[in-house]
């Protein structure tokens, strides 16, 4: 469920007409509706909350802008970081250390200092030289830190092959077998609290049975380990549960039906969750549907075998259509009446640079706005500047109000960056 509807015939988001943010904004925009996110982060905290003392961390990746990140923190939520970035953007929006897991595959010694400096809640180590390097930082520097090992599942998300992360052949976690020894090695370690053992198997999952499948695995390896007499109080189940994108395809299980499931696996643990602590990390749950990205026709393009509507939007604003062939919905906001079938593209010079095809919409003009839904995770975030062309301004709206939570890039700040080499430097 999300905030953006129609009233009297106009896209609103929230309380907020669309074209009035156009008006003052310019386009193409991306609108995120604070009601959505703090309707989405309450939903997911209700249906985990029978789970033993969860910690429901956000999957910065999914939107990093501070000002979204501050809504939820508000809300209670923690983060899910991968990188020094969005560690700093976690903090300076307000979420407690006492709530960060760092992820990721590769962390730099200065991304594991900063973590510990923090004083985060949690590291999920990605194998053993990251745990070892780790351990010397900590050591070095009179610290302990928190962390869960990062397991491989090997378990197939059954989705896009981009976006799996819990295969063998995947270059996440750390193959199943190799656990327990390691675990045993980072009790002994120096520097190395260990608390826990973690899981991501991929994200936009339509289906439960893999997570069924990984968290049932998950508990039984840390039943494992206690009876080896090993630390286990965590367990990080990773996030994943997939959004509704196309209204004609079913909608995946909802929160409710995901929170029910973990409920039943932990039930099922070699101790049934008893003196654990689960962590899970959604990240397009809380922001996919609280997000569109507003964009002007330039002009209808007739060409010998499609209709092109042609958008101020382009693919380095919303790159999810082009590297996943991934679905978004594409809304007039003031729909004329009709129906017509187009191919909705961007002016970036690559034919991948489409948005929807052979797409039925209502007939659209130069000039019309529309929207592109569900664009609040993975949009804004994975945008470029491909063809010199400005990173775009996110709004965030609450209830009849709105504000700029991130400028429009000009090509001034752009070329700020840039310099002749000295060499080059006219001596005029
Ligand atoms: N935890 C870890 C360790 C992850 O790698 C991810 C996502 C998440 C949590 C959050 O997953 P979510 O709940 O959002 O599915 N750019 C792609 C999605 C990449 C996801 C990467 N990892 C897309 O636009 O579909």
């Amino acid at each position: 469920m999300d905030h953006f509807n129609y009233i009297d015939g106009v896209l609103h988001a929230e309380d907020v007409p669309l074209p009035a943010i156009a008006e003052a904004v310019g386009t193409p925009f991306y609108c995120y509706s604070t009601a959505t996110l703090q309707r989405h982060a309450r939903v997911f905290r209700d249906a985990v909350a029978g789970t033993p003392d969860p910690l429901v961390a956000f999957a910065v990746k999914a939107n990093p802008n501070i000002a979204v990140l501050a809504v939820l923190a508000r809300e209670g939520l923690g983060a899910d970081v991968v990188s020094g970035g969005e560690l700093h953007r976690a903090l300076m929006a307000g979420i407690p250390p006492s709530r960060i897991v760092f992820s990721g595959v590769g962390k730099t010694d200065d991304e594991l200092i900063a973590a510990l400096d923090a004083g985060i809640y949690q590291i999920n180590v990605e194998g053993e030289p990251e745990l070892d390097r780790l351990s010397e930082i900590a050591t070095r520097r009179g610290q302990q830190a928190p962390v869960a090992l990062r397991a491989n599942p090997d378990v197939d998300a059954g989705t896009i092959a981009k976006i799996s992360t819990g295969k063998a052949e995947n270059k996440f976690g750390i193959p199943w077998d190799r656990i327990p020894g390691l675990y045993a090695r980072a009790t002994a370690l120096p520097g190395i609290r260990p608390v826990g053992i973690a899981a991501h198997i991929g994200s936009q999952l339509r289906d439960l049975a893999p997570l069924e499948t990984a968290w049932t695995r998950l508990g039984e390896l840390a039943g494992d380990l206690r009876a080896n007499g090993l630390p286990v109080s965590r367990i990080d189940l990773g996030g994943g549960l997939g959004i509704p994108y196309d209204p004609d395809l079913p909608a995946p299980p909802p929160p409710s039906a995901y929170g029910a499931l973990a409920e039943r696996v932990i039930a099922g643990w070699p101790d049934g969750g008893r003196g654990m602590s689960v962590i899970f990390e959604p990240g397009r749950l809380i922001a996919g549907n609280a997000g569109i990205l507003v964009s002007t026709v330039i002009t209808i393009k007739d060409g010998g075998q499609r209709r092109f509507v042609v958008l101020d939007a382009a693919m380095n604003d919303l790159i999810r259509p082009t590297l996943y062939e991934a679905w978004h919905d594409i809304l007039a906001v003031a729909p004329r009446p009709g129906r017509e079938t187009v191919t909705v593209v961007g002016p970036v010079c690559e034919t991948g640079d489409q948005f929807a095809e052979d797409r039925g919409v209502t007939p659209m003009q130069a000039g019309d706005l529309v929207a592109l839904m569900t664009a609040g995770a993975y949009g804004a975030t994975m945008a470029s500047t491909y063809n010199s062309r400005s990173l775009i301004p996110e709004v965030l709206v609450d209830g009849g109000r709105f504000a700029i939570v991130r400028e429009r890039q000009t090509i001034d700040m752009m070329l700020k960056q840039e310099h002749l080499p000295p060499w080059m430097e006219s001596k005029a």
